[in-house]
């Protein structure tokens, strides 16, 4: 069998060493430009189109990340870049789940507890007991209750928060109140009306496009906050600037931007009431993802089902 590699970053020599342990019969290659020889299975992250483009004998395309939105994207805007035949299949969890948990419980906390509040009285020297948001009325709203954002909704449940999650399609979580419908409907309303916090855990697509946006951010409690771990495309920049500044938004954490890196002079950057964190709330880890790929490809290789295929018309 032979796999295709690619990845922009710099540590292509080490997934090529470990999948290479995992999957010893393969013949895998890294992609370099120019290279059209036949390939049966590509394993990418963010890959040009012309390593895509009229391989019609790839059987299955493996995502390095749980989010497709980067290669649905390049069909959209060159259609017929993505082989025929080809299921595009993305990392199911691989260690993602708990470190979303872990990403939105400290943000939580902090913003529950005020200890975003003491940050700014300590650069004033400022010595002043704030009251803590009341656990119970601190209510959180998931948008998206997939792998990851099932999960984190059971985690905050687990610490007594009060949950709301909103999906496609109706889900049921013990100690959720689950919506579904789509983003903007009665549903969605209902879901984000009076939320103190608002978790983005959505897969970026043509329909979740800008959902972080003025009427979204109007739902919600005065003073909310908003926690986007998803895709920056998900929200209207100037829309969260406006609700900062008159109130409506107390606070947000960002862990994704429309154009990553940051710029330099973004007004986001120094924004005392936000928090910037590099795309990092949950990092593909190598040795889970490598042994969940590689069990992949023998299950297909045995004609079996796997998880994880993308629906290329639903985007997710
Ligand atoms: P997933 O399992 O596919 O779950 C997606 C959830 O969103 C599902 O509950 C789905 O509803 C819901 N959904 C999709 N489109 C919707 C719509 N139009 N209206 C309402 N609900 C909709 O995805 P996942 O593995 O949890 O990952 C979610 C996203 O997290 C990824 O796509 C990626 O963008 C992001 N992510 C970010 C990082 C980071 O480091 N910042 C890391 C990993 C992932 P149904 O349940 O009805 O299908
Ligand atoms: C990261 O952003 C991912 O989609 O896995």
């Amino acid at each position: 069998m032979k796999v295709l590699f690619y990845t922009p970053q710099s540590d292509a020599a080490d997934w090529l060493r470990d999948l290479s342990r995992a999957l010893p019969e393969a013949d895998l290659r890294e992609w370099q430009p120019g290279d059209d020889a036949p390939a049966d299975i590509a394993i990418v992250w963010r890959p040009p189109r012309d390593m895509l483009a009229g391989r019609d004998g790839l059987r299955a395309i493996f995502n390095l990340g749980a989010g497709v939105d980067a290669i649905l994207a390049l069909e959209r805007e060159h259609p017929g870049t993505l082989p025929r035949n080809a299921q595009l299949v993305r990392l199911e969890d691989t260690g993602m789940a708990q470190q979303m948990a872990e990403y939105v419980t400290h943000a939580v906390l902090r913003y529950m507890r005020r200890f975003d509040e003491y940050d700014l009285q300590q650069a004033q020297q400022r010595w002043h007991v704030l009251e803590p948001h009341p656990r119970e009325t601190f209510t959180i709203g998931i948008l998206g209750l997939g792998v990851l954002g099932a999960h984190v909704a059971k985690s905050l449940v687990s610490l007594g928060f009060p949950v709301r999650g909103f999906s496609r399609s109706a889900r049921e979580i013990d100690g959720v109140v689950t919506f579904a419908g789509l983003p903007h409907d009665t549903q969605f309303d209902a879901f984000a009306n009076g939320l103190k916090v608002l978790v983005n855990l959505l897969p970026h697509t043509p329909d979740t496009h800008g959902i972080l946006d003025k009427r979204s951010l109007s739902k919600l409690a005065r003073g909310a906050y908003l926690i986007n771990i998803a895709r920056g495309a998900h929200l209207v920049e100037q829309d969260l600037l406006d609700a900062l500044e008159q109130g409506q938004i107390s606070a947000a954490t960002l862990d994704v931007f429309t154009d990553e890196p940051l710029r330099q002079h973004h007004p986001f950057w120094k924004h005392p009431r936000i928090s910037i964190t590099p795309h990092v709330s949950a990092l593909t880890l190598r040795e889970e993802s490598v042994v969940q790929i590689a069990q992949k490809i023998v299950a297909l290789a045995r004609g079996e089902r796997i998880g994880g295929i993308v629906d290329i018309a639903r985007g997710y």
